[in-house]
């Protein structure tokens, strides 16, 4: 019988409505200790949800994955802003004008290596309003809207020795959407309303405004997905004034699956489609993608 191992509290509810779909399957939640390398401890599937937040889980979920039991997600997909931004650019995937700023270290001396930026050329570039943010950010820290030059400078200067930061085109929007994405093939288009700080709203919607792109969207979250290897995330999308697709954020690969927040019909579609993508790599003995030639 197969064995599904889950990294997650025993009280989180999404979790516990997958484990009654896996009927059949062995599951049981992880608890490690001391452990030694390499180990016999061996599940066919470990559905992740919270190793990110334990560097010790975080190394032992890339063993577990070399050892042959396929995480969701991929513990060695390395995505982030700036990788999702530069994938986006060469998959021809519509997404916002993006600069990189420098990360300044203070503790330790990169001679000329790093050098201070050429704000008034980024100014020039991306242009005003726009948008500051860190390449490795989650729930809206340390975004920020930003209309002239003097704010770029002041917001820089009091950022640039903690985050790698990017400055973003800011695409004026009414619409805004989060494609839930699952097993790369798999999207739910759910309209939103982004807010700091897991404030967000779902709201429930016929999409008819953006009927036009619902094809196109779906096509190239699942292109960006199978890039960056991610099974489960949730992209999001904004509708420029124009009627134009652009991605905003495609770095929520572990989102928040909470009944009462999002309406019925898509939280049982999240939970029917995460659960079948459970079973099939158990069933299909499937591995995660590697770097390393084993
Ligand atoms: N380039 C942009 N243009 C317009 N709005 C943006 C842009 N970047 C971010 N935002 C707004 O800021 C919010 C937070 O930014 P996001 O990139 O999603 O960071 P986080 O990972 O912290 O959620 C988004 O939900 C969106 O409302
Ligand atoms: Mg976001």
């Amino acid at each position: 019988m197969p064995g599904i191992g889950i990294l997650e509290l025993k009280n989180d509810e999404f979790i516990n409505n997958v484990i009654s779909r896996l009927s059949g399957m062995k599951t049981e939640f992880i608890s490690l200790g001391e452990l030694t390398i390499p180990s016999g401890l061996k599940y066919d599937v470990i559905v992740d949800r919270i190793s990110s937040g334990n560097p010790f889980l975080t190394e032992i979920v890339k063993k577990l994955s070399l050892g042959g039991s396929y995480v969701i997600n991929n513990p060695f997909s390395a995505t982030n802003k700036i990788i999702d931004t530069f994938l986006c650019s060469a998959l021809n995937i519509p997404h916002p004008k993006t600069m990189v700023l420098p990360f300044i270290d203070e503790q330790w001396d990169m001679g000329d290596t790093v050098r201070e930026p050429d704000l008034e050329r980024v100014g020039k570039e991306i242009g005003f309003p726009c948008v500051l943010k860190p390449y490795d950010g989650y729930a809206w820290d340390n975004v920020f809207f930003v209309n002239t030059m003097n704010e770029l400078k002041n917001l820089y200067d009091s950022l640039k020795t903690r985050h790698v930061l990017l400055v973003q085109e800011k695409i004026e929007h009414n619409d805004y959407y989060r494609a839930f994405c699952i097993n790369k093939k798999e999207v739910l288009l759910v309209k939103h309303k982004p807010r700091p700080r897991c404030q967000s709203e779902y709201l429930l919607s016929d999409l008819k405004e953006i009927e036009s792109h619902i094809d196109k969207i779906s096509k190239w979250s699942n292109r960006l997905n199978s890039s960056l290897d991610v099974d489960f995330n949730a992209m999001e999308w904004a509708i420029d004034l124009d009627g134009k697709p652009f991605i905003i954020d495609s770095f929520n690969e572990i989102p928040e699956i909470q009944r009462n927040v999002i309406p019925h019909d898509y939280y049982e579609w999240i939970l029917d489609k995460f659960s079948a993508m459970v079973r099939e790599k158990a069933e299909k003995g499937e591995r995660n993608r590697t770097i390393f030639s084993l």
